[in-house]
């Protein structure tokens, strides 16, 4: 009991963090970036990088030279590097944010507006990427939830664009969406998306379409440009995390879904008696819809009818499902069909609203052996019923957000699995973080080059004009390759130091420790940062 408190706590403080970042973040102009996660199980407080806590960005003026004080060299590298994350980051290394729309925040009313459908995830890629603040960038809309990752070049300014982008697409004020959204950073988006990848964030917990979801992000994302380093490596992790979780835990031991779910939804509403007889009408015979007829079957349902635009995916769904009866409608008929049933599963991608409440007050009503009432189970994002069908005395809407009634049921089974699962979790987000802590020596890397670069181009320039002008062209290439080659060697020894690829703690401590080393002997802390570089271009870019 007293862990099913500590989480409605949790759920309290989501919702309280995330009004106050709401208010924050649009009554205010100070750069305040907040991370409105609530605090875990095992989850460390906040100053940390991501925490859950509420800070300011510092400008670089502001800048503490932590990194380098003889104060912290005892130290050890990584933390070093992570004590020193509040100010380095805002100067050295970009973010990775989620800024999100998800079941608990946000009604299906909203989520519709910002669902973003899959053939349109490389456009919006591009769209966010072209943001001043924006680096790299994913889309996870799916029924549950709107979430846009991002690496952003600063934080504030980043959650900006994102939120006025966001608003630009779905029509809905930045207001009303900073009221629902939540934002985490670093850590703590790297912890969501491996939660929810695990299925510990859904609303029916640990079910499996959300790891094919994220999978989903990834195989759209191959080849577009703005599905960077970061974000692809974040996905691809959570997918090993969702997989981990689903075969190293109970998770998906008799697991529910979003279909099954309404399924049960629907039998709960109607007679108990009524079950073997209810006329079971299924529109839409996509992943969604095959799942709600094998439900229908493991309840003992005998006859379905599926409307559907096209008749080989219900031919195919009919040579899988051998147990029931299927027959076919296309859609011109769905309202006849809905008048002849007593319960109707919408499932279909369509963006439009296929049932009115002028359509259904039309339908002739259904008996009192049925409870006199005719369900409508919408579980498609955007809705297919519109809400306006329940203000009809025959007939009932119950949309994906009203599943909650079904999943409640078993919140303590809810909170064991979770638990079992965060071990795993915490686990993989360390492996991700080291992997990150490992790019961290790439602007050194570019720095220690450019820098390196430009003494050669300095002493070959002179070297040149001792030499004088009737030098011919092959003597000049020497002598501009043997500047190469010696810069090139005496970095080479440099270089293998700076790089490893995170997976061994010993030696990225290492390379951290080389990183710094050598961020000290060339004075390289006080070259432009990259961040400054790259926010640079991406700003003239914009301006052309
Ligand atoms: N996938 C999930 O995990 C999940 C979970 C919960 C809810 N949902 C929601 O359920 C709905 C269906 O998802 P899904 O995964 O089953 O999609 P899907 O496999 O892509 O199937 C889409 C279905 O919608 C039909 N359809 C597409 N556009 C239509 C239109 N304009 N008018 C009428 N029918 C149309 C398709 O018909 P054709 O066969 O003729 O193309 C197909 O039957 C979506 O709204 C989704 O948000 C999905």
């Amino acid at each position: 009991m007293a862990v099913s408190r500590a989480f409605a706590g949790a759920k309290l403080e989501t919702l309280l963090l995330s009004n106050a970042a709401a208010a924050a973040s649009s009554s205010s102009s100070a750069q305040i970036g907040i991370s409105c996660k609530p605090a875990r199980a095992g989850r460390r407080a906040p100053a940390r990088r991501g925490g859950c806590a509420i800070r300011c960005e510092v400008a670089a003026s502001d800048v503490l030279v932590g990194v380098n004080s003889a104060s912290s060299s005892s130290l050890s590298a990584i933390e070093q590097l992570k004590t020193s994350a509040a100010d380095r980051y805002t100067k050295e290394r970009s973010s990775i944010v989620v800024i999100g729309l998800s079941i608990h925040t946000t009604p299906v009313e909203m989520r519709e507006k910002l669902a973003i459908p899959e053939a349109e995830w490389p456009r919006a890629i591009g769209e966010l990427c072209g943001l001043n603040h924006i680096e790299e960038a994913a889309v996870l809309s799916t029924c549950n939830r709107m979430e846009i990752y991002v690496v952003a070049l600063s934080q504030h300014r980043g959650v900006k664009e994102v939120t006025e982008w966001m608003s630009k697409t779905s029509g809905i004020p930045v207001s009303e969406l900073c009221q629902h959204r939540f934002l985490l950073y670093n850590k703590d988006a790297t912890q969501h998306i491996f939660e929810v990848s695990a299925g510990l964030d859904s609303l029916v917990l640990g079910e499996g379409q959300i790891l094919a979801q994220v999978k989903q992000v990834v195989k759209v994302g191959q080849g577009v440009v703005g599905f960077g380093r970061n974000i692809s490596g974040l996905f691809k992790h959570a997918i090993t995390v969702g997989k981990r979780v689903r075969t190293e835990t109970n998770i998906a031991a008799g697991a529910v879904s979003v279909s099954s779910a309404a399924v049960e939804l629907a039998l709960m509403k109607l007679p108990r008696t009524s079950h073997p007889t209810a006329r079971m009408l299924v529109v839409g015979a996509g992943k969604m819809g095959k799942l709600v007829i094998k439900h229908l079957v493991a309840k003992g349902c005998t006859k379905v009818v599926v409307v559907n635009r096209s008749e080989e995916r219900v031919a195919a769904i009919r040579e899988d499902l051998k147990d029931i009866e299927i027959v076919y409608k296309p859609l011109k008929e769905m309202l006849t069909c809905a008048a002849e049933a007593d319960v109707v599963f919408t499932s279909t991608a369509s963006d439009t609203l296929l049932f009115l409440k002028e359509n259904v007050m039309d339908l002739p009503p259904v008996g009192l052996d049925v409870g006199g009432l005719r369900l409508f189970i919408d579980i498609s994002v955007p809705r297919n019923v519109g809400s306006c069908v329940s203000d009809l005395e025959t007939a009932r809407v119950y949309n994906v957000d009203d599943l909650k009634e079904v999943v409640a049921a078993n919140k303590e089974d809810r909170i064991r699995k979770a638990l079992e699962a965060q071990t795993i979790i915490a686990e993989e987000s360390k492996q991700f973080e080291a992997w990150r802590d490992s790019l961290e020596t790439v602007p050194t890397i570019k720095k220690l080059r450019a820098y390196a670069e430009r003494i050669r181009l300095a002493e070959l320039d002179k070297c040149l004009s001792k030499m004088g002008d009737d030098i011919s062209k092959k003597t000049k290439r020497a002598v501009d390759d043997l500047s190469r080659g010696i810069v090139n060697k005496l970095l080479h020894g440099p270089m293998q130091h700076l790089r490893c690829d995170g997976s061994d703690s010993r030696t990225l401590s290492e390379t951290l420790e080389n990183m710094h080393a050598l961020n000290r002997m060339f004075s390289l802390e006080t070259e432009i940062s990259v961040l400054e570089q790259k926010i640079r271009a991406k700003v003239e870019q914009n301006q052309k």
